[in-house]
């Protein structure tokens, strides 16, 4: 274990006054045979080299690298850090300051990189957000100049235009709200409210909400058989409720005519429950799975559905369910249907 890099600048200084006060006592014995004399010269030589080395290290070289630790550490030495720098320091060796300082030079590199990935992420959200809004926008204007060119006086058509107009504006408002509702949940300004709920209850509640919906394309919502078993979850009901309109709507949007959406409930264990929400509609590619629940992005066949969907709702849900700390997921066949589940704690 020994190894000239790694010494402290004790040990550097001993050695080399051992190195200096060796051969020159040696010299001494050659030329006088008194070897008092010689011993004398090589322990003042040893003592004098020794002393004058951990000098210039300690206050010339130390000095200088504490300076460096004060710059990358950007700290006004406090009393602890005296005494860091008076008494730790000095028995690190250089070796171990160059690691010092490639370690915080890492670090500054990943901050860069952080802040390089934000702006990436900034640009194109923003990207997206144009793109988004360009849609609605340029389909209300369309139909606006038409009857204004005009069709309003055409009774076949007037109505119908302004119904779409009206379908545009209805997409503009729920992109607003999601935004909005995202940048709530990312600035993380939204508490918590925790509650004992039955989950059950609220799943046939959110049903019941969306009812005339699912009823228009003739689909059948239930809670699966043998998990109807009430079980109290404790999170924020109101959210839930939303993860869950989320996912059930999505279903709807992306569900068959004559289909079903099924929910099951489990107790993974005595602290969870699993929440899955089935269908059997158009599926999702597996190449598109990893990033359904990217801000945004939606799968090409959800976008020709043309169902007024803005791409944040799984972001939304994602958000809201890891706020719980639990995690939620999804499998999918396309053509054969689609499964949603997160976790919640149990009561
Ligand atoms: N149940 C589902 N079946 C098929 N595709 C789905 C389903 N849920 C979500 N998707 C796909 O994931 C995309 C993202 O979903 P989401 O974030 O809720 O956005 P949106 O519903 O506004 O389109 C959808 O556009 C769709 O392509
Ligand atoms: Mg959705």
């Amino acid at each position: 274990m020994f190894k000239a890099k790694n010494l402290s600048p004790r040990q550097l200084s001993l050695f080399t006054a051992i190195i200096l006060s060796v051969p020159i006592g040696l010299g001494f014995l050659l030329v006088s045979p008194e070897w008092e004399i010689a011993a004398i010269a090589a322990v003042i030589t040893f003592a004098g080299s020794y002393y004058m080395i951990r000098f210039v290290l300690e206050w010339f070289i130390y000095r200088k690298i504490k300076l460096i630790y004060k710059f990358i550490y950007q700290t006004k030495a406090s009393k602890r850090e005296e005494m860091y720098y008076k008494y730790i320091l000095p028995q690190k060796g250089i070796d171990q300051v160059r690691q010092d300082v490639e370690q915080w030079a890492e670090q500054r590199s990943a901050e860069i990189e952080m802040l390089r990935n934000n702006e990436v992420y900034r640009r194109e959200f923003l990207q997206n957000l144009a793109h988004e809004f360009k849609t609605p926008i340029f389909a209300i204007q369309g139909y606006v100049d038409t009857l204004l060119g005009g069709a309003l006086e055409n009774a076949a058509v007037n109505r119908k235009f302004l119904e779409n107009a009206a379908k545009n504006v209805d997409r503009m408002v729920n992109l607003v709200e999601d935004l909005d509702e995202i940048s709530k949940l990312e600035s993380g300004e939204q508490p918590l409210y925790k509650t004992g709920f039955v989950i059950q209850e609220l799943v046939r509640e959110v049903y019941e909400s969306l009812s005339i919906k699912t009823a228009e394309l003739h689909i059948i919502t239930s809670i699966k058989k043998g998990c109807e078993q009430p079980i109290t979850v404790f999170a924020d009901k109101e959210k839930i409720r939303q993860v869950l309109i989320n996912l059930v709507d999505n279903a709807r949007k992306y569900g068959k005519f004559s289909g079903t959406i099924t929910t099951g409930i489990y107790k993974t264990d005595e602290k969870h429950v699993l929440i899955e929400i089935s269908d059997d509609g158009i599926g999702i590619a597996e190449e598109h799975l990893p990033r359904i629940f990217e801000r945004f992005y939606r799968t090409d066949r959800g976008r020709s559905r043309d169902v007024g969907g803005t791409g944040l709702g799984l972001a939304i849900c994602k958000h809201i369910i890891e706020a719980h700390g639990q995690s939620i997921h999804v499998r999918s066949k396309p053509d054969v249907g689609t499964t949603v589940g997160f976790t919640l704690e149990v009561k």
